[in-house]
């Protein structure tokens, strides 16, 4: 049986944002952000909420499906718009999705990968009652969607975060399908971020039982040791494609097509040099997008399915990495 990848969809806010307009306000220049990082330009949101995002990218994916089909939401993000209700339960209650269940999930930039994966274990459950298996809700159809608006947590008078990231959402509609060999592979891992090399602090609200002197409020923005970010991210992407193609008894040469997470043109070069393969064989959509988090992986894998040369048979692999820290890679047969 198969858990296949039936589509995707794809939102992006109106406003574009070039590295020259970045250069108005901090010191920078476009040499030196496409040099260092291969971004040109990414989606800003003014107007529109993660939300409106996240849902105007599931209704891409699921154009002719009957919402009444759809069984699990799982939103992966670090820039809800609330807390309380979860992006899931609003993505559910806006679209009108009366039987899924729906929450969210943090792994930072690979929280797509950790989504996909969760979605599948989710989706295989549940159905081999009497070999054992569990009785429970049986999932047919789920979303799993990605969605940031990043530039919301991004400190602008900061020139190493502000020119590296943007917002948007992507989603991919799984659907359990007994002909299709759909999801092949998938590996998450975290590692202990020791060094506190990407965070984003909270800043709570003060209560009547502590004090100014005491209280020691973070600054609720992204702060990043690239370096030590950047040495993690070659790292632990060719260790998650290493684990995923063992899973799947592949070598990199049998995989049509490879979907990584956006974070810098350098990482991807990286690992298509570590793993002998040709840029050609890799999605490279961070000119035009930047670093969109949990959005980039499905961004990235809506603009390959949209552009021509997918066809049936293809294996798929997508590959993420970020905070927490964490990473992970899924393979897919389309
Ligand atoms: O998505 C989650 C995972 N995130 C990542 O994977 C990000 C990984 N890290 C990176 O992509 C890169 O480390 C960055 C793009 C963030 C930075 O590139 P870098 O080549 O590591 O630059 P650096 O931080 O070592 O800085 C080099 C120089 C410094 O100047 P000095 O000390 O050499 O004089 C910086 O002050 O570049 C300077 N610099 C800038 N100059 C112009 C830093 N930011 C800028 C800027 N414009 N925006």
């Amino acid at each position: 049986m198969g858990i296949a990848i039936r589509n995707t969809g794809k939102a992006l806010p109106k406003l574009i944002v070039k590295n020259d307009d970045i250069a108005r306000f901090v010191d920078t220049n476009d040499e030196w952000i496409v040099s260092r990082t291969g971004i040109k330009e990414r989606n800003i949101s003014t107007e529109e909420s993660a939300l409106d995002l996240a849902t105007a990218a599931a209704r891409v994916a699921l154009e002719g499906v009957d919402y009444n089909s759809i069984d699990l939401v799982i939103v992966a993000t670090v820039t809800p718009d609330k807390i309380v209700p979860s992006m899931g339960a609003l993505v559910k209650r806006k679209l009108g999705l009366p039987n899924a269940v729906a929450y969210d999930i943090n792994t930072a930039c690979s929280g797509f990968i950790y989504g996909m994966w969760m979605a599948e274990a989710l989706m295989r459950n549940g159905r081999d009652v009497q070999n054992g298996g569990t009785r429970t809700n049986i999932i047919n159809r789920a979303l799993v969607i990605g969605v940031e608006r990043l530039s919301r947590i991004v400190d602008w008078t900061d020139r190493s975060t502000c020119i590296i990231f943007g917002d948007g959402a992507g989603c991919a509609l799984l659907e359990y399908d007994e002909h299709k060999t759909g999801i092949i592979s998938s590996f998450v891992k975290n590692y202990d971020d020791v060094t506190d090399s990407l965070t984003c602090g909270m800043e709570y609200l003060k209560t009547p039982f502590t004090n100014e002197e005491t209280d020691n409020p973070e600054k609720q923005a992204l702060s990043m040791n690239g370096n030590q970010v950047f040495k993690f991210a070659v790292n632990a992407i060719g260790e998650v494609m290493e684990t995923a193609l063992a899973y799947a008894g592949l070598t990199p040469e049998d995989i049509t097509y490879y979907v990584p997470h956006q974070a810098n043109l350098r990482i991807i070069t990286a690992a298509a040099k570590k793993f002998k393969q040709p840029m050609e064989k890799f999605q490279v959509t961070i000119g035009e997008t930047g670093n969109v988090s949990a959005a980039s992986v499905p961004m990235a894998l809506y603009d390959t399915m949209q552009s021509g040369e997918i066809k049936k048979g293809d294996k798929i692999m997508l590959m993420g990495f970020g905070g927490g820290l964490s990473a992970g890679a899924v393979i897919f047969e389309v």
